[in-house]
């Protein structure tokens, strides 16, 4: 027994040594940790009980029989993080540089399978040079697995995607098909086709980082929900995005504990300037509401018009969509739409609750907005809202002009409550524009048009600036003081946390792509 424990301990040794102490050497003067290490520091101390730290991948080609590393180059297992189970793999680059090969795959598939048994999120940290290139078809193969476990799963345990490192070629499509990615700066890089291959196709000059390094995914393509600058804050980022989420789709994430007090915010009374015009920050809004210091932004730098995020309220787990009057006014357009609708059918599918405050001022203009297709786009977050069976609720905090009103959670498309500050303005578009059009010939019959123009928009403002014509009609459920809505808005959702939709049966619905 001696000599067999011996001979398992070396085995394991030699697992746990990855590519050996060179590559590991090399790993950490590239400012990246290894595998293993980022495994340790995601999951508690003492947690991790890994899953075929044995296997070596078949392949005889290209005296590949005589290359042998055990692990094949991913870590797999399972483990908790605060105390909460979660399965996870870990690409290890310095085995053949993290490329995936068929059990390399089958690794990954068998902890996919697991977490989807017992309900609980997975964590892909991914840091490869994509198909093991020796490989062939058996490597595109287990990628595709791989895949089809991504949809299978998706909407029923919580899928996360660090890239960590390289993510090329086809490989870039499972982290696409998880519910958030997450990327390191300077370090990770994502693109379907590398600069070389852009260069002789496109005759493009651009480096991997212009072309797909955190920086371009998290501002031009919005591919990355998250942006860390090391290593260990993406960790901590994955352990911080989980707290907010359930393990699975059947359950909701747990509160934390609170106490209602007065939850009087005075400081919200004083947030929308006098000038509508006016752009003020909806993070201050979002801030004088949630619990402290709660908010977790997702796509900061992406889309900005419109920001998201987890946030606590009264202790619960909610999902926020808010329009940022700081940027092109809150409009909705393409990228905006896209990046809400996204969001708001995570939260559905994971029964998190979603609060929008809404300042907008209607969907952006132009050509650039038609031909790329705002149509299809604002549609698909007039789908995602109209979907959605999560507790839901509104606060109109000034502008909800036009087709932007009904989209915004209104109370036609399911919306449980709504709320206006005194400072909303819900109308079919601003007084000006409005006045412009419907007293045209008035306007252009005056001797003095500037002066006629601006007693026609007062006379329109007067009329319809305000929240109280929707209220009259139950279009809005309380008209509130900007300094009780978060006392209200925790009563609400405390109110909904009960709330049952039963929808009939269908194989799914034809969200607009
Ligand atoms: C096998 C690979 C590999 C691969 C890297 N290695 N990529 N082995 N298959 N795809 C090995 C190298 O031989 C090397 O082995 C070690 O990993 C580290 O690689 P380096 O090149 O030394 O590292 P670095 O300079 O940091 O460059 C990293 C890299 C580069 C940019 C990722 O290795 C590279 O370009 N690799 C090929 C990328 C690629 O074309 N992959 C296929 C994409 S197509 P040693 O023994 O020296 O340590 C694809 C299709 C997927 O993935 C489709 C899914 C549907």
């Amino acid at each position: 027994m001696e000599s067999k424990i011996k001979d398992l301990n070396k085995k394991l040794a030699e697992a746990y040594l990855g590519g050996g102490e060179k590559r590991i050497e090399k790993q950490h003067a590239n400012k990246k940790l290894t595998a293993r290490e980022r495994v340790l520091y995601l999951l508690d101390e003492g947690s991790f009980e890994e899953i075929g730290a044995l296997v070596t991948h078949r392949t005889k080609d290209f005296g590949m029989d005589k290359q042998q590393f055990y692990g094949d180059g991913v870590v797999t297992g399972y483990g908790t993080v605060s105390g909460r189970l979660i399965y996870v793999f870990a690409q290890d680059f310095t085995v053949f540089g993290g490329s995936l090969s068929e059990t390399h795959a089958e690794k990954i598939c068998k902890v996919m399978d697991l977490a989807v048994k017992v309900g609980a999120p997975i964590i892909g940290l991914n840091d490869s040079g994509g198909a093991r290139i020796q490989e062939g078809v058996r490597s595109l193969g287990g990628y595709a697995d791989i895949f089809y476990r991504n949809v299978q799963a998706s909407g029923v345990i919580p899928q996360l995607s660090a890239i960590m490192g390289p993510c090329a070629g086809g490989a870039v499509y499972s982290p696409a098909m998880t519910d958030f990615t997450l990327m390191v700066q300077d370090t990770s890089y994502m693109f379907v086709t590398g600069p070389n291959v852009v260069k002789t196709v496109t005759n493009e000059n651009v480096t991997s980082e212009e072309l797909g390094g955190a920086s371009a995914h998290s501002t031009k393509s919005g591919v990355a929900h998250i942006t860390s600058t090391n290593d260990v804050e993406c960790l901590e980022d994955i352990k911080k995005l989980l707290s907010y989420l359930p393990q699975n789709n059947t359950e909701k994430a747990k509160d934390l504990p609170f106490q209602l007090e007065d939850e009087i915010r005075e400081e919200l009374n004083q947030i929308i300037p006098d000038n509508a015009n006016k752009p003020y920050d909806m993070h201050s809004v979002i801030s004088g509401i949630i619990d402290e210091d709660s908010f977790y932004e997702i796509h900061k730098d992406y889309a900005e018009n419109i920001i998201v995020g987890f946030a606590r309220l009264g202790g619960k787990s909610i999902g926020i969509v808010a329009n940022q009057p700081m940027f092109l006014a809150g409009v909705l357009d393409v990228n905006s739409a896209k990046k809400a609708a996204r969001f708001v059918r995570f939260c559905d599918a994971f029964n998190i609750p979603l609060l929008v405050l809404e300042d907008v001022p209607g969907f952006l203009p132009g050509t650039d907005q038609e031909w790329n297709g705002i149509i299809v786009h604002g549609a698909k977050l007039l789908y995602a809202f109209s979907e959605a069976t999560v507790p839901r609720v509104t606060v109109i905090t000034r502008k909800a002009y036009g087709g932007a009103y009904d989209v915004m959670n209104s109370k036609h498309i399911g919306a449980d409550m709504n709320y206006a500050w005194p400072s909303a303005e819900i109308a079919v578009m601003g007084a000006k524009g409005a006045a412009e059009i419907i007293f045209k010939k008035e306007i252009d019959a005056a001797v003095d048009k500037e002066a006629k123009l601006k007693e026609k928009e007062a006379e329109y403002a007067e009329l319809f600036a305000n929240p109280y014509s929707a209220a009259e009609r139950g279009f809005i459920d309380e008209v509130i003081l900007p300094e009780t809505t978060r006392r209200k808005l925790i009563k609400a959702f405390a109110m909904l946390e009960d709330k049952q939709v039963d929808k009939p049966k269908r194989k799914h619905g034809n969200i607009p792509l």
